[in-house]
């Protein structure tokens, strides 16, 4: 679905001119579709139709509770790696039975937490993880459902800061050790084993590692069945990529048929954790120019969000598309690096776009509802941006702009 239209020669998104918005709630700020939201999830359960999933959004991607809570009305599960998530989706009204714990590094307190609300079950990513979570499963009284996360030792092609399912990667149990894994956890009075995973990377516009993936998985769950470890479910991880400039749209309803084909006959209910791309293109950081500075090699738009609000760039050298909100016909178009104003070079947005921009003007930088907001900071003492749903015209505010007192209520003078 596409969000953005031109009316009136100004950008809307989801129905809502974006200059209202800048006006009524400052920028830089973080608009997100919930038409967008709802239109991503349907087209997993379309396409999934036939394996009917479990959905676990990734909350990682963007916890914001009405997110989170839209989600949980559309009947997804969560995917958490953290207390802190867990505690998010639980404000948000979602139902813990749905949540997969996710993780390599599961603190005590919170494998409590996760025990006593009941979770779905917990993807374990090491022996040790198994011993403590039979340990606190026993201390409650309690039988701890787990599923081993394998990692296949395939390379997922993607950027290598996101590539998780290769042996040289910290995540998840290695495949020649998986039966010896499954077979200490069935040892161990107060587990439960229910299941199977992987997760191989992020931002796959190739699917066929994921295909592979879970082809290596299945050849584990036959030889656990013959040892009579029947598993409940098989979770095949994150989602798809998203077009974020000109990378071809993954085919999710192709992968969903080799899913489909390869699960047939099988017992086991499917279970998934998208995150990208359930919100991804559902959201764009709206951002005024400051100043156009005309440099002698190089030319800057000089913008008021910057790397805290938006990493992706800095971090892995992430492309998203930028769009004048109200393009000029009477400006002349620079090659510029779109930049914010904290103190580093690697803080840009974008580098060598064209565009025909003024000091105040506003700038939609697209594809930015996924590992945005959720991993921004307070570098340079920048309050984090403020969130705003749109649907069909209509706009709320979901996160009030933090003020700086905020910013120093903590500390100690
Ligand atoms: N499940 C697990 C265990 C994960 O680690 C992740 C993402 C997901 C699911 C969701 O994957 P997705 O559907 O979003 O591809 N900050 C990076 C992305 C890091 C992804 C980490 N794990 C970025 O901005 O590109």
């Amino acid at each position: 679905m596409n969000s953005y239209q031109y009316s009136n020669n100004v950008l809307h998104f989801d129905g809502v001119a974006l200059p209202t918005l800048a006006q009524e709630y400052g920028t830089p700020l973080y608009v997100y579709s919930e038409t967008a939201l709802t239109t991503a999830f349907q087209s997993y359960e379309q396409a999934f139709a036939a394996n009917q999933p479990l959905i676990c959004y990734a909350v990682k991607a963007n916890g914001n509770l009405n997110v989170l809570k839209h989600f949980a009305a559309l009947g997804a599960g969560f995917d958490i790696v953290s207390g802190g998530e867990l505690q998010r989706v639980l404000a948000a009204g979602g139902d813990a039975s749905k949540v997969i714990f996710s993780g390599v590094g599961k603190s005590i307190d919170e494998i409590q937490l996760a025990l006593q609300v009941g979770v779905k079950c917990f993807n374990v990513e090491s022996l040790p993880e198994l011993d403590r979570i039979n340990a606190v499963a026993a201390e409650l009284g309690m039988t701890a459902p787990i599923s081993l996360r394998i990692n296949p030792d395939v390379d997922a092609q993607t950027h290598p800061y996101i590539s998780t399912g290769l042996k040289e990667n910290k995540f998840g149990i290695a495949f020649v050790d998986a039966m010896g894994a499954y077979r200490h956890a069935a040892a161990l009075p107060n587990l439960r084993i229910v299941g199977i995973d992987c997760h191989i990377g992020s931002q796959l516009i190739d699917l066929s590692p994921l295909a592979e993936a879970l082809e290596r998985l299945l050849v584990l769950v036959d030889q656990l069945a013959a040892e009579g470890i029947v598993l409940q479910h098989i979770d095949i991880g994150g989602g798809v990529g998203i077009v974020y400039n000109d990378e071809a749209q993954p085919d999710l309803q192709a992968y969903a048929d080799t899913v489909a084909r390869l699960l047939a006959g099988r017992p086991q209910h499917l279970v998934m954790e998208p995150g990208r791309s359930l919100v991804g293109n559902a959201g764009v950081l709206l951002t005024q120019v400051e100043f156009v500075k005309v440099g002698e090699s190089k030319n800057f738009v000089i913008v008021d969000a910057a790397m805290n609000d938006l990493m992706r760039p800095a971090l892995y050298q992430a492309y998203h598309a930028i769009a004048e909100v109200a393009p000029h016909a009477d400006v002349p178009a620079v090659l510029a690096d779109v930049v914010g104003p904290i103190c580093e070079t690697g803080d840009f947005l974008a580098k060598d776009r064209e565009l025909a921009v003024v000091a105040g003007d506003l700038l939609a930088v697209k594809s930015a509802g996924a590992y945005a907001a959720s991993m921004a900071s307070n570098y340079n003492t920048r309050t984090r941006a403020a969130e705003v749903m749109v649907k069909a015209g209509a706009h709320r505010l979901i996160r009030r702009r933090e003020t700086l007192s905020d910013l120093w209520k903590d500390e100690i003078l």
